[in-house]
């Protein structure tokens, strides 16, 4: 037995506020962080998923090679030994299955009536007979099947998924060897279904369980880090449990992007959001303007918004001496001939990102310096100053990938320094600036952003009809699936329904 030690005042003191840091410590340390990305999956998509699912366990099965085994069955005073070996599937069908949401829990999935047919080798050994072999078919009907998965988090961040429960009864197996005129081979028919009808009552859903192990080991080495490009990581991992009601789940993403190889996280946090009351579509992505921010903040990091024109891209988008005849003549003036115009922009900060109603807007504060390149190669500098350039984002999903790209709406221009006196057409100047910012920077800035953040990452799976929604604070992506079967080629299995 021991006691707590409250020293003289000074160390007491020391150890109320070692206490008091712990428990806020333990506090925050459940406080659930809100997500910067959220996923929902509705019925409709679990029923779309459970089709492909059993479309896909059904050649899986076709496809299974199984272990040998032997045994020996006694019946009076003869004594068989057999071995089952090349068992093949040929046959399966489920032709009812059905899902749904277990609140709280996870995902049951349900087979009923399901049939199978199954070949084989057999050989025997018994005293009375010699060696024999031959085929034999076991057909299972009536199967029915129901398990439950479990989803939680694990302490990794990653989606885990657990067998919960598994049931299984099998209503009728027969079982026939391919010699069916001696007596021995109907005896001994009969004598097989009770071994291979508890082998299956036995090792289905061990089995079962077995693959839902290996699911999850899989799951276990999912990045939940996800290169976007040269530039930038998402971290994809789940910032709390799923969350399973009747009719969906939820999952809650971190959904932060980083500049490649720094993981500081970002001086701000997500805003708490919810979907929309549900609409009709199998999976809704929600998408915070934390995500946007960070990815702003990420990408202004990685210098994506600091551009350089250089004299070969002035010449690809024209951009020279000779505009400025429209926008400032005293620049023009001075080069006798047309030299291309070089431009560097510094991004000063990051990219302020506000998501409305109906837009998205990214203003980019930094500055500009304006050079010439003259006939004899050397670059002359004119002029640099400040300036505020809003753009609208328009956002649009390309193969399960949302992309954002640059529209220039308005700009400002305050002029720090010049060569020239052009101080009184600064209005002038901010027009030649948005014709450059339009023709040559912007789209140097889309071009970089231009792989897009990865919305989806399954095989074969591609997003039918998604639909952007912006609110305040987030938008919405509504959408469905479509998986294309890799052999079967384009097997719209959602036209059947
Ligand atoms: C290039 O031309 C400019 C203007 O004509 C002149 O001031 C400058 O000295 C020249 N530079 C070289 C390296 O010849
Ligand atoms: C220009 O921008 C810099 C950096 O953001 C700032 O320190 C400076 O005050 C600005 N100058 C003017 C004239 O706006
Ligand atoms: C947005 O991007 C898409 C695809 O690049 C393009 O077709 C569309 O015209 C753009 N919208 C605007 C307003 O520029």
């Amino acid at each position: 037995m021991w006691y707590l030690q409250i020293g003289p005042c000074g160390k007491g003191e020391k150890m109320l506020k070692t206490w008091y840091s712990f428990l806020l410590c333990c506090l925050s340390l459940r406080l659930e962080a809100n997500p910067g990305l959220k996923v929902r999956i509705t019925q409709k998509g679990l029923d779309y998923g459970s089709r492909i699912g059993m479309e896909l366990l059904k050649q899986a099965l076709l496809k299974e090679t199984f272990p040998s085994w032997s045994g020996q069955e006694s019946f009076s005073v003869v004594k068989v030994n057999y071995v089952i070996s090349r068992l093949r599937i040929n046959a399966v069908d489920f032709p009812e299955t059905s899902a749904s949401f277990i609140p709280g829990t996870g995902v049951s999935l349900s087979v009923a009536h399901a049939s199978a047919t199954i070949s084989a080798d057999w050989r025997m050994n018994t005293w009375l007979l010699s060696k024999d072999q031959g085929g034999i078919t076991v057909s299972i009907s009536g199967l029915f099947i129901a398990v439950i998965f479990k989803v939680s988090r694990d302490s990794t961040g990653r989606l885990s998924i657990l067998l919960h429960n598994c049931q299984l009864s099998i209503n009728s197996l027969k079982v026939k060897l391919n010699r069916g005129s001696s007596w021995i081979y109907s005896f001994l028919s009969g004598y097989l279904e009770k071994p291979i009808h508890t082998k299956l009552d036995k090792n289905l859903c061990l089995n079962i369980k077995y693959k839902v192990q290996l699911m999850d080991a899989q799951l276990k080495k999912h990045k939940v880090l996800s290169q976007i490009d040269a530039f930038a990581q998402i971290d994809y991992s789940l910032v709390s449990s799923p969350a399973v009601f009747k009719s969906h789940i939820n999952l809650d993403l971190k959904g932060t992007v980083y500049p490649v190889g720094s993981h500081t996280e970002p001086p701000f946090v997500p805003a708490p959001f919810d979907f929309p009351n549900q609409g009709d579509s199998m999976l809704y992505l929600g998408v915070s303007s934390y995500f946007i921010k960070s990815a702003s903040l990420a990408y202004y990091r990685a210098g994506v918004f600091n551009i350089a024109i250089s004299k070969e891209l002035a010449t690809t988008f024209n951009l020279n001496t000779a505009l400025f005849k429209d926008f400032v003549p005293e620049i023009a003036l001075s080069y006798v001939t047309a030299c291309p115009v070089l431009l560097k922009l510094m991004a000063t900060s990051p990219p302020a990102v506000s998501l409305n109603a109906d837009r998205c807007i990214l203003q980019i504060t930094g500055c500009v310096e304006v050079f010439a390149v003259l006939p004899n190669s050397t670059t002359q500098y004119i002029f640099r100053g400040n300036l505020t350039a809003s753009t609208r984002g328009n956002l649009t999903i390309t193969k399960q990938k949302l992309i954002i790209s640059l529209l220039l709406k308005r700009l400002q221009f305050s002029l720090l320094h010049s060569i020239l006196d052009f101080s009184e057409q600064i209005s002038l100047v901010e027009s030649f600036l948005s014709y450059a910012l339009r023709n040559a920077v912007i789209p140097v800035i889309n071009d970089k952003l231009g792989k897009g953040f990865p919305l989806l990452n399954l095989a074969h799976t591609t997003l039918t009809r998604p639909v952007i929604r912006m609110n305040q604070g987030h938008l919405v992506i509504s959408t469905d699936v479509h998986y294309k079967h890799e052999e079967a080629g384009d097997e719209d299995l959602h036209s059947h329904s």
